[in-house]
């Protein structure tokens, strides 16, 4: 008798990641064979009917069905023997999930995201006990649902990958997230200890989505307007479409950190999207106003009930920092950033962007190849970090 594969080996944990993701078939196929060392082997066989097919528990039926429909294929095209028990259920699916969801395209999946820590990045996992990170988070099968905000896009895959690879731009930070979609990037948001976390959308069915996978999580959802936040791990999510979204109430959330992830695609959208972010980047301003009108001992309240007093406001290389005193410390606030990651679809409203934020005094860097996050994904072959751009973007005072 052969020994089991063993689950610490990479190979198979890359496989199990990529079940648990909901991977397309052909991915989990090559995982498999790389397990075997280039077949299907009856161990490798074993380890997929032992880990998954003998306990689906609510797994997607049909995603189940698919994948030993192909491995089936697979093995019997190497010519290789199939074990009986997955013969014996692809029979079971096939007469008993005629009715299953697999019609519906809007059904709702649960898709598990692990993100694999290497062993040489200890100083990574400082904020990890395990080697893997995992979220399980409920999406569509429609990509289009929720105005596309129900399904895990490519971007935010990076944004969580960078926010686990350079925990320390986010960590003690007041981050605020746009299009925030299913909530990953939130997640990993709240994982780094951002000092507060409000994620956001236009679309209320995605909003609701959003709000149960962060409670999926074990994250506590503050309910709407005020922002009041001193638990740490309460995330706020707020309906925010660009194109209605005051000037007022976007300067009430004074974030260190704007994030946005795959929101560069409509054109129709982009001045809303660009106005949006001049208002956040350029809070400096705000204070400012604030400073200049209150006199030069002004505060900023803070919406939990807290003061800052403004002490002097500088500005230098064309940034702006606020030093101003909590009364116990001096702070020295930077001017926010925001991290806008895309994978560019149509250059022309991608160079679009870029030329309505121009005029809007955003400065824009591209760091793609200077902040590459490490790759916490290997096991998803169906995302490319390589894919996508990350935008550094101040306002210019
Ligand atoms: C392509 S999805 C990306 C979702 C998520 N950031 C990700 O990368 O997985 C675009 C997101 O932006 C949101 N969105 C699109 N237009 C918007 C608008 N005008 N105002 C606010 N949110 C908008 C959508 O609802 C959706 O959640």
């Amino acid at each position: 008798m052969e020994e089991k594969l063993d689950l610490s080996l990479p190979c198979c944990q890359h496989l199990l990641s990529a079940i648990l993701a909901m991977e397309p078939s052909d991915c989990l196929v090559s995982l498999a064979r790389a397990c075997g060392g280039g077949s299907i082997t009856d161990q490798v066989q074993q380890f997929i009917w032992d880990h998954f097919l003998s306990v689906p528990g609510d797994f997607h039926a049909p995603y189940l069905r698919n994948f030993l429909k192909k491995l089936i294929t697979q093995v019997e095209f190497d010519r290789g023997c199939v074990l009986d028990h997955l013969y014996e259920l692809y029979a079971h699916y096939m007469t008993s999930s005629k009715d299953d969801c697999l019609g519906k395209r809007d059904a709702r999946i649960c898709k598990r995201i692990s993100f694999l820590f290497p062993d040489d990045c200890s100083e990574l996992q400082s904020c990890s006990l395990s080697r893997v990170l995992e979220f399980s988070l409920q999406c569509s099968l429609n990509m289009l649902e929720g105005d596309t905000g129900c399904s895990i896009w490519p971007s935010s895959l990076f944004l969580s990958e960078l926010i686990l690879s350079h925990p320390e731009l986010f960590s003690h930070k007041s981050c605020f997230e746009i299009g925030s979609g299913v909530g990953l990037v939130g997640l990993c948001l709240a994982h780094v200890k951002a000092s507060k976390v409000i994620l956001s959308d236009g679309d209320l069915s995605t909003l609701v989505n959003m709000k149960f996978n962060l409670e999926l999580n074990h994250l506590n959802v503050e309910a709407d307007l005020p922002l009041r936040n001193k638990d740490p791990s309460m995330v706020k999510c707020l309906y925010l479409p660009w194109e209605s979204a005051s000037e007022s109430e976007l300067q009430d959330i004074m974030p260190d950190v704007v994030l946005g992830a795959d929101v560069i695609y409509d054109p129709v959208c982009l001045p809303h999207l660009v106005r949006v972010l001049a208002i956040l980047l350029n809070q400096m301003n705000f204070c400012r106003q604030r400073a200049s009108c209150d006199g030069p001992s002004s505060n900023i309240e803070h919406e939990n009930g807290e003061h800052d007093h403004i002490d002097a406001i500088e500005i230098a290389d064309g940034r702006c920092k606020v030093i101003y005193n909590d009364s116990s410390k001096c702070l020295r606030k930077e001017a926010p950033v925001a991290y806008i990651a895309c994978v560019i679809r149509n250059i022309e409203t991608f160079s679009c962007f870029l030329s309505l934020g121009e005029q809007a005094n955003l400065h824009f860097v591209d760091l793609t190849d200077s902040l590459k996050p490490v790759n916490l994904l290997c096991y998803m072959q169906s995302y490319n970090q390589a894919s996508v751009r990350l935008l550094r973007i101040t306002f210019i005072n």
